[in-house]
């Protein structure tokens, strides 16, 4: 039985090396499972339920309790090393990073979540807005909607035991609503602008030394985010001290008459769990300034020869945004900002790499300087 069982290890890393926490054996596939979390865990549940030899496997929660108290920590003031950080297979992670490394950054392509992933999740002890979240109408009846919308919807967003299927309907619900509402309620480009600048909004720490490394390693970044293209560009503008020409963003965007209101939005909605279905084509036209520079591209595919991905999300669903992609190598790095009891053991299925505690860029930047040592 225990040729079929496999190792998870969960560990602390620190700035140039990595230490076993916990060692423990789970359920065949479990680790590595593409399945959906949510499938996953209620699958671990089944397995637990029904394996004979269950009570060999401990269960989540004895799983979760005994590495809470290593990853919630503060800085260990004697081993120096980062907290919260979690790696599911260290030594996949390191076969991913020496093939990424070796075939250099012109192969290399940053997908990035928005909201809770390149910005924070809390700001000073109070709760980061989100690109939605900020938006003030200049309607106090119809910011107060979308704030009621946000109260209901956003517990179900974060819930890991809603099925999946069940979770998009709900989701679909919350983004048609909110997107009505911003139409019926009016909203200007003017009120956007004010809206930002009012804003409690702030990129992680690390995030403009990541984007300026990038920059210079000629790699482009992907933000794709299921909030609004216009406000995370007016974000970008007002939150950053100049533009990146690496940088590009597709999102819900808004379509506005001559005299400057909302009227519709363009294309097809993206919501959390959607972003599967957009991923290429909405990445093929944003990435084709960035490939090669010696090859010509006459059929666009240039971000299908990026095939090394590395994927930067808050949300399971954002694991979606590489899909149809092809990729060779993908490190999927993911910020688990909330519910960290109930949801560590699905990121951890899901992500190579899981930063708890809203925690900064920094890890990623160490990443990527080791991904990408020299210039293309
Ligand atoms: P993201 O894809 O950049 O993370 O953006 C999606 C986030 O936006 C998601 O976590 C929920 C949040 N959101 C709001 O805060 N208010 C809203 O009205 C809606 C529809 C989403
Ligand atoms: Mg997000």
């Amino acid at each position: 039985m225990f040729e079929h069982t496999r190792v998870a290890q969960l560990i602390l890393m620190r700035p140039g090396g990595h230490r076993r926490l916990h060692r423990t054996t789970i359920p065949p596939g479990a680790a590595s499972t593409a399945l959906t979390p949510i499938h996953s865990l209620r699958h671990r549940r089944r397995n637990l339920l029904h394996f004979p030899f269950a009570s060999l496997f401990p269960p989540s929660a004895f799983l979760l309790s005994s590495l809470a108290p290593c990853l919630r920590g503060s800085m260990n003031p004697k081993t120096m090393m980062a907290p919260g950080v979690a790696v599911r297979d260290p030594e996949l992670l390191e076969k991913k990073k020496a093939a990424i490394r070796s075939a250099g950054p012109v192969n290399v392509q940053v997908i990035a979540d928005f909201d809770g992933t390149l910005t924070k999740y809390w700001i000073n002890g109070i709760r980061g807005q989100t690109s939605h979240g900020l938006l003030q109408q200049g309607n106090q009846v119809y910011d107060a909607k979308r704030q009621a919308l946000y109260e209901y919807y956003h517990p179900l967003e974060i819930s890991p035991d809603i099925p999946i299927e069940e979770k998009t309907k709900l989701m679909e619900e919350w983004w048609e609503k909110t997107h009505g509402l911003l139409i019926e309620g009016g909203l200007t480009y003017d009120a956007i602008k004010r809206s930002v600048s009012e804003s409690t909004i702030a990129f992680r720490d690390g995030v403009v030394e990541l984007f300026e490394f990038l920059e210079k390693r000629g790699v482009p970044v992907l933000v794709f985010s299921a909030g609004l293209a216009d406000i995370i560009e007016e974000v970008f503008r007002q939150k950053l001290h100049r533009s990146f020409e690496n940088i590009k963003v597709v999102s819900n965007r808004m379509v506005f008459d001559e005299t400057g209101r909302l009227i519709a939005f363009k294309g097809k909605t993206i919501h959390v769990l959607n972003k599967n279905e957009h991923a290429l084509d909405m990445a093929a036209p944003v990435h084709d300034n960035f490939g090669d520079p010696n090859e010509s591209d006459p059929d666009n595919s240039l971000v299908k020869k990026r095939t090394n991905v590395l994927l930067l999300g808050d949300h399971i669903g954002d694991l979606g945004m590489s899909d149809g992609l092809n990729y060779e190598n993908r490190v999927a790095i993911g910020f688990l900002n909330t519910n960290t009891e109930t949801s560590l053991q699905n990121y951890v299925d899901a992500f190579d790499i899981v930063y708890l505690n809203d925690g900064s860029m920094g890890g990623v930047l160490e990443l990527v300087t080791q991904l990408c040592p020299q210039d293309p």
